[in-house]
Protein backbone atom coordinates (compact mmCIF):
# COMPACT_ATOMS: atom_id res chain seq x y z
CA UNK A 1 0.00 0.00 0.00
CA UNK A 2 1.63 3.05 -1.17
CA UNK A 3 -0.44 5.22 0.99
CA UNK A 4 1.61 5.45 4.05
CA UNK A 5 4.64 6.01 2.21
CA UNK A 6 4.54 10.10 3.32
CA UNK A 7 2.74 8.95 6.44
CA UNK A 8 4.95 9.70 9.95
CA UNK A 9 3.25 8.90 12.94
CA UNK A 10 3.67 9.78 16.60
CA UNK A 11 2.36 6.79 18.98
CA UNK A 12 2.17 6.87 22.75
CA UNK A 13 1.99 4.09 24.91
CA UNK A 14 3.93 2.26 22.12
CA UNK A 15 6.06 0.20 24.62
CA UNK A 16 3.58 -2.71 24.39
CA UNK A 17 -0.56 -3.63 23.60
CA UNK A 18 -2.55 -1.58 21.71
CA UNK A 19 0.31 0.99 20.80
CA UNK A 20 2.95 -1.36 20.13
CA UNK A 21 1.25 -3.35 17.73
CA UNK A 22 -0.45 0.01 15.75
CA UNK A 23 3.54 1.07 15.40
CA UNK A 24 4.57 -2.14 13.73
CA UNK A 25 0.73 -2.28 11.61
CA UNK A 26 1.69 1.13 10.02
CA UNK A 27 4.71 0.49 9.69
CA UNK A 28 4.30 -2.53 7.58
CA UNK A 29 2.26 -0.67 5.37
CA UNK A 30 5.06 1.75 5.09
CA UNK A 31 4.76 4.87 7.76
CA UNK A 32 7.68 5.58 9.61
CA UNK A 33 7.15 5.84 13.54
CA UNK A 34 8.01 7.71 16.22
CA UNK A 35 7.20 4.86 19.41
CA UNK A 36 7.04 7.19 22.59
CA UNK A 37 6.33 5.73 25.76
CA UNK A 38 7.79 6.25 29.49
CA UNK A 39 9.25 2.90 29.23
CA UNK A 40 12.46 3.58 27.85
CA UNK A 41 13.55 -0.37 27.63
CA UNK A 42 10.46 -1.90 25.73
CA UNK A 43 9.50 0.91 23.92
CA UNK A 44 13.21 0.54 22.34
CA UNK A 45 12.87 -2.85 22.54
CA UNK A 46 9.50 -2.76 19.68
CA UNK A 47 11.02 -0.16 17.75
CA UNK A 48 14.38 -2.22 17.25
CA UNK A 49 12.10 -5.53 16.34
CA UNK A 50 10.37 -2.42 13.71
CA UNK A 51 13.81 -1.60 12.39
CA UNK A 52 15.01 1.37 10.50
CA UNK A 53 11.84 3.04 10.00
CA UNK A 54 11.14 3.28 13.56
CA UNK A 55 12.71 5.26 16.30
CA UNK A 56 11.64 5.60 20.16
CA UNK A 57 11.87 8.46 22.42
CA UNK A 58 11.16 8.53 26.15
CA UNK A 59 7.77 10.15 26.85
CA UNK A 60 5.77 10.77 30.17
CA UNK A 61 2.59 12.02 28.36
CA UNK A 62 1.60 14.25 31.48
CA UNK A 63 4.68 16.29 30.61
CA UNK A 64 4.29 19.59 28.36
CA UNK A 65 8.09 19.87 27.57
CA UNK A 66 8.55 16.36 27.53
CA UNK A 67 6.09 16.29 24.38
CA UNK A 68 7.59 19.31 23.11
CA UNK A 69 11.15 17.79 23.00
CA UNK A 70 9.61 14.62 21.36
CA UNK A 71 7.73 16.70 18.31
CA UNK A 72 10.95 18.14 17.76
CA UNK A 73 12.88 14.92 18.11
CA UNK A 74 10.01 13.43 15.11
CA UNK A 75 10.89 16.43 13.03
CA UNK A 76 14.66 15.91 13.22
CA UNK A 77 14.55 12.38 12.45
CA UNK A 78 11.66 11.83 9.81
CA UNK A 79 10.02 15.39 9.90
CA UNK A 80 6.67 16.92 11.02
CA UNK A 81 4.10 14.24 12.17
CA UNK A 82 1.05 13.95 9.88
CA UNK A 83 -0.42 10.91 12.64
CA UNK A 84 -1.13 11.38 16.53
CA UNK A 85 -2.26 8.44 18.00
CA UNK A 86 -2.75 9.17 21.55
CA UNK A 87 -2.81 5.44 23.35
CA UNK A 88 -1.06 5.57 26.30
CA UNK A 89 -3.59 4.75 29.31
CA UNK A 90 -3.77 3.51 32.27
CA UNK A 91 -6.38 1.75 34.51
CA UNK A 92 -7.59 2.53 37.99
CA UNK A 93 -10.06 0.27 40.32
CA UNK A 94 -11.21 1.94 43.31
CA UNK A 95 -14.94 2.33 44.55
CA UNK A 96 -15.68 5.49 44.32
CA UNK A 97 -15.94 6.70 47.48
CA UNK A 98 -12.66 5.48 48.82
CA UNK A 99 -11.19 6.56 45.22
CA UNK A 100 -8.32 8.79 46.61
CA UNK A 101 -7.61 12.39 45.07
CA UNK A 102 -3.79 11.47 43.90
CA UNK A 103 -5.64 8.10 42.46
CA UNK A 104 -7.94 10.17 40.62
CA UNK A 105 -5.58 12.85 39.40
CA UNK A 106 -3.17 10.43 38.02
CA UNK A 107 -5.68 8.66 35.90
CA UNK A 108 -6.90 11.84 34.88
CA UNK A 109 -3.16 12.99 33.58
CA UNK A 110 -2.61 10.28 32.13
CA UNK A 111 -5.65 8.99 30.29
CA UNK A 112 -7.14 13.03 29.58
CA UNK A 113 -4.48 15.71 29.82
CA UNK A 114 -2.21 13.20 28.42
CA UNK A 115 -4.44 13.77 25.27
CA UNK A 116 -4.64 17.43 25.26
CA UNK A 117 -1.16 18.43 25.58
CA UNK A 118 -0.41 15.48 22.59
CA UNK A 119 -3.03 17.41 20.75
CA UNK A 120 -1.73 20.46 21.19
CA UNK A 121 1.98 19.55 20.38
CA UNK A 122 1.41 18.35 17.35
CA UNK A 123 -0.75 21.37 16.25
CA UNK A 124 1.55 23.80 14.83
CA UNK A 125 4.07 21.36 12.64
CA UNK A 126 0.89 19.53 11.78
CA UNK A 127 -1.09 22.60 10.27
CA UNK A 128 2.39 23.54 8.84
CA UNK A 129 2.63 20.61 6.93
CA UNK A 130 -1.07 20.90 5.37
CA UNK A 131 -3.02 18.73 7.99
CA UNK A 132 -3.38 15.12 9.02
CA UNK A 133 -4.69 12.76 11.22
CA UNK A 134 -5.21 12.64 15.08
CA UNK A 135 -6.62 9.46 17.05
CA UNK A 136 -7.13 9.19 20.10
CA UNK A 137 -7.81 5.99 22.46
CA UNK A 138 -10.64 6.12 24.52
CA UNK A 139 -13.00 3.22 25.64
CA UNK A 140 -16.15 1.41 25.85
CA UNK A 141 -16.07 3.14 29.17
CA UNK A 142 -16.09 6.74 27.38
CA UNK A 143 -19.85 5.57 26.99
CA UNK A 144 -20.53 3.74 29.63
CA UNK A 145 -19.72 3.09 33.65
CA UNK A 146 -18.43 -0.24 35.25
CA UNK A 147 -17.69 -1.31 38.58
CA UNK A 148 -14.94 0.31 40.77
CA UNK A 149 -13.61 2.46 37.20
CA UNK A 150 -14.28 5.76 37.98
CA UNK A 151 -12.02 7.74 37.61
CA UNK A 152 -11.23 5.66 34.21
CA UNK A 153 -14.45 6.30 33.11
CA UNK A 154 -14.17 10.10 33.40
CA UNK A 155 -10.94 10.31 31.66
CA UNK A 156 -12.56 8.27 28.62
CA UNK A 157 -15.61 10.85 28.44
CA UNK A 158 -12.84 13.18 28.30
CA UNK A 159 -11.39 12.07 25.91
CA UNK A 160 -14.26 12.06 23.32
CA UNK A 161 -15.41 15.69 24.16
CA UNK A 162 -11.27 16.68 23.82
CA UNK A 163 -12.01 14.77 20.27
CA UNK A 164 -14.89 16.90 19.19
CA UNK A 165 -13.44 19.89 20.28
CA UNK A 166 -10.40 19.97 18.20
CA UNK A 167 -12.11 18.42 15.12
CA UNK A 168 -14.48 21.33 15.63
CA UNK A 169 -12.16 23.51 15.74
CA UNK A 170 -9.18 22.17 13.33
CA UNK A 171 -10.79 20.78 10.28
CA UNK A 172 -10.42 24.08 8.96
CA UNK A 173 -6.88 23.17 8.75
CA UNK A 174 -7.22 19.78 7.04
CA UNK A 175 -6.71 18.48 10.50
CA UNK A 176 -8.83 15.27 11.25
CA UNK A 177 -9.43 14.25 14.53
CA UNK A 178 -11.32 11.01 15.84
CA UNK A 179 -11.51 8.60 18.52
CA UNK A 180 -11.59 4.53 19.09
CA UNK A 181 -13.28 3.27 21.83
CA UNK A 182 -12.28 -0.34 22.43
CA UNK A 183 -14.13 -2.82 24.40
CA UNK A 184 -12.23 -5.82 26.25
CA UNK A 185 -9.10 -6.39 23.88
CA UNK A 186 -6.38 -9.25 25.10
CA UNK A 187 -3.77 -7.05 26.79
CA UNK A 188 -1.56 -6.90 29.60
CA UNK A 189 -4.15 -4.30 31.26
CA UNK A 190 -7.11 -6.72 30.82
CA UNK A 191 -7.89 -8.75 33.85
CA UNK A 192 -8.63 -12.46 32.86
CA UNK A 193 -11.62 -13.01 35.50
CA UNK A 194 -13.60 -10.03 34.29
CA UNK A 195 -12.35 -10.93 30.71
CA UNK A 196 -14.05 -14.26 30.94
CA UNK A 197 -16.95 -12.21 32.37
CA UNK A 198 -17.05 -10.13 29.17
CA UNK A 199 -16.67 -12.84 26.79
CA UNK A 200 -19.77 -14.08 27.76
CA UNK A 201 -22.35 -10.98 27.70
CA UNK A 202 -20.21 -10.11 23.95
CA UNK A 203 -22.62 -10.59 20.69
CA UNK A 204 -19.46 -11.88 19.18
CA UNK A 205 -18.77 -14.04 21.82
CA UNK A 206 -14.83 -13.32 22.49
CA UNK A 207 -12.96 -10.15 23.55
CA UNK A 208 -10.89 -8.64 20.71
CA UNK A 209 -6.95 -8.86 19.79
CA UNK A 210 -4.75 -6.15 19.49
CA UNK A 211 -4.91 -6.03 15.03
CA UNK A 212 -8.33 -5.27 15.52
CA UNK A 213 -7.97 -1.73 16.91
CA UNK A 214 -4.63 -1.56 14.81
CA UNK A 215 -6.45 -1.92 11.30
CA UNK A 216 -9.12 0.44 12.64
CA UNK A 217 -6.17 3.12 13.15
CA UNK A 218 -5.03 2.41 9.88
CA UNK A 219 -8.21 3.08 8.14
CA UNK A 220 -8.44 6.89 10.32
CA UNK A 221 -4.75 7.40 9.15
CA UNK A 222 -5.04 6.99 5.78
CA UNK A 223 -6.63 9.06 3.07
CA UNK A 224 -9.46 6.43 3.18
CA UNK A 225 -11.26 8.24 6.11
CA UNK A 226 -10.30 11.89 4.20
CA UNK A 227 -14.07 13.32 5.42
CA UNK A 228 -13.97 11.52 8.55
CA UNK A 229 -13.48 13.81 11.72
CA UNK A 230 -15.64 14.18 15.17
CA UNK A 231 -16.39 10.90 15.34
CA UNK A 232 -16.07 8.07 17.59
CA UNK A 233 -15.08 4.55 16.50
CA UNK A 234 -16.70 1.75 19.30
CA UNK A 235 -14.63 -2.00 18.53
CA UNK A 236 -16.35 -3.87 20.98
CA UNK A 237 -18.01 -7.67 19.59
CA UNK A 238 -21.38 -5.56 19.82
CA UNK A 239 -21.31 -5.28 23.65
CA UNK A 240 -22.77 -1.78 23.63
CA UNK A 241 -24.98 -2.55 21.59
CA UNK A 242 -27.56 -3.95 23.97
CA UNK A 243 -28.10 -4.81 27.78
CA UNK A 244 -29.43 -9.06 28.31
CA UNK A 245 -32.46 -9.25 30.52
CA UNK A 246 -32.20 -13.00 30.42
CA UNK A 247 -30.30 -15.08 33.45
CA UNK A 248 -27.57 -16.56 32.60
CA UNK A 249 -28.03 -20.47 31.46
N1 LIG B 1 -6.93 -3.38 26.41
C1 LIG B 1 -8.20 -3.02 26.51
O1 LIG B 1 -9.10 -3.84 26.70
C2 LIG B 1 -8.60 -1.56 26.38
C3 LIG B 1 -9.95 -1.26 26.34
C4 LIG B 1 -10.35 0.07 26.19
C5 LIG B 1 -9.40 1.05 26.08
N2 LIG B 1 -8.07 0.74 26.13
C6 LIG B 1 -7.12 1.83 26.03
O2 LIG B 1 -6.15 1.54 25.04
C7 LIG B 1 -4.91 2.14 25.39
C8 LIG B 1 -3.81 1.10 25.36
O3 LIG B 1 -4.15 0.09 26.28
P1 LIG B 1 -3.34 -1.30 26.38
O4 LIG B 1 -4.34 -2.33 26.67
O5 LIG B 1 -2.42 -1.44 25.24
O6 LIG B 1 -2.54 -1.01 27.75
P2 LIG B 1 -1.10 -1.50 28.24
O7 LIG B 1 -1.11 -1.32 29.71
O8 LIG B 1 -0.77 -2.83 27.68
O9 LIG B 1 -0.11 -0.42 27.58
C9 LIG B 1 -0.14 0.94 27.96
C10 LIG B 1 1.21 1.59 27.64
O10 LIG B 1 1.14 2.95 28.05
C11 LIG B 1 2.36 3.29 28.69
N3 LIG B 1 2.17 4.42 29.59
C12 LIG B 1 1.54 4.42 30.80
N4 LIG B 1 1.63 5.64 31.35
C13 LIG B 1 2.29 6.43 30.48
C14 LIG B 1 2.70 7.79 30.47
N5 LIG B 1 2.44 8.61 31.52
N6 LIG B 1 3.36 8.27 29.41
C15 LIG B 1 3.65 7.45 28.35
N7 LIG B 1 3.33 6.16 28.31
C16 LIG B 1 2.65 5.65 29.36
C17 LIG B 1 2.77 2.02 29.41
O11 LIG B 1 4.15 2.02 29.75
C18 LIG B 1 2.38 0.95 28.39
O12 LIG B 1 3.44 0.67 27.51
C19 LIG B 1 -5.11 2.79 26.75
O13 LIG B 1 -5.43 4.16 26.60
C20 LIG B 1 -6.34 2.05 27.30
O14 LIG B 1 -7.05 2.80 28.25
C21 LIG B 1 -7.65 -0.55 26.28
Amino acid sequence: MTQFEDKIAIITGAGQGLGAETARTLAQHGARVLLCDINTETCETIATEIGSAAASFTLDVTDEHQWATAVKYCVEVFGPPSVLINNAGISSFSPLESTSLEMYSKTMAVNSTGVFLGMRAVFEPMQRNGGGSIINISSGNGFIATEEVAAYVTSKFAVRGLTRSAAFEWGRYGIRVNSICPGMINTAMVDPEEANYIRKITPLGRTGQPHEIANMVLFLASEASSYVTGADFVIDGGLLSGVSVREEE
